[in-house]
């Protein structure tokens, strides 16, 4: 089998045969394809597309590309969720912990975040102590104790995303829907859980910018699912404006730890019980009302709240952190961004918020940089809500000095109709 044969055939739009989309991912692992002609094939991928049957397959050989986590010690239904990736979006923090307190065996494995898009492994590490390196052994132990585990992504599952990703990443072939799908489901499916949610988040914020794309990209993720033996749904959420009011690490786990404390914003409340009645749905094999009933019994009772402290201790984070948010690593300056006219607010747009948290020092802007955990912004009002002349639009909380970069962006991120 040629390389260069199988590129021409996907160039000219041609199907590519499970033998051959096996020789690619198995031969690129090995490092025995250049990454020229790995890219070549990507972007012939990212414009004539792949069907069902190639993206299974594209999947199938990505997962088998490294190992599959067995958690079949762990009694019951695992369940995992995943999100396409977004500007305060800090759900799993909310979710995990009420799925967990209704005695369902979350077993995650988390990314950072890049570019203008958070992780959750990098909100965990804003709490001091907090421990998202995990061996195999302790992240099984530990969802059979307390029902949850959150870790850092395991090297050994799914190499060839890691090289495929980051190929995609230097090639503008990151947003094609065949290439995400494979690449989100092949991590899923090698993390071993029986159950899997995908949040699917649409608008400027995020990776699909239509519903009709991101209704696509969510059935096909569950199909590659079902045909792997895995129960999946999807839920399709909101990203032109940012999740809650809070952007950056430590910001969002307050805003969580808010959240679990019964004073949530409603809509990070609204699309945590919805990912949170799915997985429990899924894992207990109960209707959607019934388990949404169930979610919200938990949050309101404090269980939740239990559990966030308890997965805090259990990971070595400092658990005074639920109750005196001092203790979180403070910035040294906390600026007001305030508005230069009056009226009602229209749109905040994610993707500027997310840059803009990003110079402030919550992201990264090439991998393994370092991030400040304590920076970011806090919106003050969001759309719907009028503003006056002078008033504060957010707070900005940094360790840096000149923040005009932040500010130059910040300049063109809401939308405020005047005279209203
Ligand atoms: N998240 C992933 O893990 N992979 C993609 O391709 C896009 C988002």
């Amino acid at each position: 089998m040629r390389m260069y044969d199988i590129i021409h055939k996907k160039r000219h739009g041609k199907k590519l045969s499970e033998d051959e989309i096996k020789y690619f991912v198995t031969e690129y692992t090995k490092g025995n394809i250049p990454d020229y002609q790995a890219s070549a094939l990507l972007m012939a991928i990212a414009i004539n597309s792949m069907d069902k049957e190639e993206t299974s397959y594209l999947t199938k050989w990505m997962v088998n590309s490294g190992e599959v986590l067995s958690l079949d010690s762990i009694p019951g239904k695992k369940t995992d969720k995943h999100s396409t990736g977004g500007v305060g979006d800090k759900t799993t923090l909310i979710c995990a912990m009420i799925v967990a307190a209704l005695d369902v065996p979350v077993a995650k494995m988390s990314g950072r975040g890049l570019g203008h898009t958070g992780g959750t492994i990098d909100k965990l590490e804003s709490i001091p102590g907090f421990r998202t390196s995990l061996t195999r052994q302790e992240f099984i132990e530990l969802v059979k104790k307390n029902n949850i585990a959150i870790c850092g992504q395991s090297e050994s599952l799914a190499p060839a995303d890691k090289l495929l990703y980051a190929l995609r990443d230097q090639t503008a072939t990151v947003d094609s829907i065949p290439l995400i799908a494979s690449s989100i489901m092949s991590k899923k499916i090698a993390a071993g859980s029986d159950c899997i949610v995908l949040d699917v988040k649409v608008g400027k914020g995020a990776f699909m910018k239509t519903f009709d794309e991101a209704r696509v990209l969510a059935d096909l993720m569950c199909e590659i699912g079902a045909s792997m033996n895995r129960k999946a749904v999807s839920v399709i959420s909101d990203m032109n404006e940012p999740l809650g009011y809070a952007i950056g690490n430590s910001l969002e786990v307050v805003e969580s730890i808010e959240t679990l404390k019964g004073n949530g914003p409603e809509d990070l409340c609204s699309i945590a019980i919805k990912l949170a009645a799915n997985m429990v749905s899924l894992a207990k094999d109960i209707g959607y009302e019934d388990a949404e009933r169930l979610c919200k019994e938990v949050l309101e009772n404090g269980k939740a709240l239990g559990k966030f402290r308890e997965f805090v201790k259990c990971q070595d984070g400092d658990t005074r952190v639920v109750d005196d948010y001092t203790v979180f690593k403070q910035p040294r300056r906390v600026f007001e961004y305030n508005s230069e006219k009056s009226g009602m607010i229209k749109s905040i747009d994610s993707y500027k918020i997310g840059n803009a948290a990003c110079i402030l020092g919550a992201g990264r802007t090439v991998k393994d940089g370092k991030i400040d955990p304590s920076a970011g912004i806090v919106l003050e009002r969001k759309s719907g809500e009028r503003v006056e002349k002078g008033e504060c639009l957010a707070k900005l909380y940094t360790d840096i000095d000149n923040i005009d970069n932040a500010i130059n962006i910040l300049n063109t991120a809401w939308e405020i109709e005047e005279g209203v």
